[in-house]
């Protein structure tokens, strides 16, 4: 079963998406695989950053993109065997990863392992184009979204970036309107889909909503 969830940073996509690959159990035992779609960007936006190229040359971050062995296990990301997850969410990363990700031979490239990685698999997906490029036949799609307030609050409240509330917010503004005006793959509400507005909802009431749904579907 391939469950695809799709929206805009902080919108509780990863949180959601965890949690229930950690929780959920279908009929027989089995359990999901959860694949983070943004982190292989974050990965190779590093791999860029770490060969000096620039992630706006398309055609230079292309050839980093074929040259470094990008592996996704254990719900971590390994860039030429080494684990490279807890270097993924800093600030250069943040505000470089949107523009890599619009590089269309890059997003086939990511979209081809997450296909492979789905092959006779449980799998929670999520990123943005998900419901729509990838897996646009999932048994279970669905469209989380929040206030741009509350999303840059949930960032702020993570700790992990040195920017202030109102710099946090600014930065999730530029990546929304970039993630939308992709030439492929740009964030968008799919027909289908189950959308769902977690500005005011907890975790739990979050989580509820999706395993009922899967529950139903699977
Ligand atoms: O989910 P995230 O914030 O870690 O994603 C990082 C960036 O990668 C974000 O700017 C959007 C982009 N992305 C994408 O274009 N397509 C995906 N399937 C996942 C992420």
């Amino acid at each position: 079963m391939v469950v695809a969830i799709d929206g805009p940073a902080g919108s509780g996509k990863s949180t959601i998406a965890e949690l229930l690959a950690r929780r959920l159990e279908l009929k027989d035992g089995r359990r999901f695989v959860y694949i983070n779609s943004g982190k292989l960007y974050r990965a190779l936006t590093l791999a860029c950053q770490r060969q000096g190229v620039d992630v706006s040359d398309n055609e230079a971050a292309v050839d980093v993109a074929r040259s470094v062995r990008l592996e996704y296990r254990d719900s971590t990301v390994f860039l030429d065997g080494v684990d490279v997850g807890p270097l993924l969410h800093g600030d250069e990363i943040d505000r470089a990863v949107s523009r890599l990700s619009s590089n269309v031979p890059v997003r086939h490239m990511v979209n081809a392992l997450i296909k492979e990685m789905a092959l006779r698999r449980d799998v929670i997906v999520e990123g943005r184009d998900m419901t729509t490029v990838v897996f646009p036949d999932a048994e279970a799609r669905f469209y989380l979204d929040a206030s741009e307030d509350s999303r840059a609050r949930r960032r702020f409240g993570q700790g992990m970036s040195s920017l202030s509330l109102e710099e946090i917010r600014r930065s999730i503004a530029e990546r929304d309107r970039m993630d939308r005006n992709k030439p492929e793959g740009s964030l968008k509400v799919a027909g289908g889909v189950t959308y769902i507005d977690t500005s005011y909802l907890t975790v739990n009431e979050v989580y509820e909503r999706l395993e009922k749904i899967i529950r139903l579907k699977g």
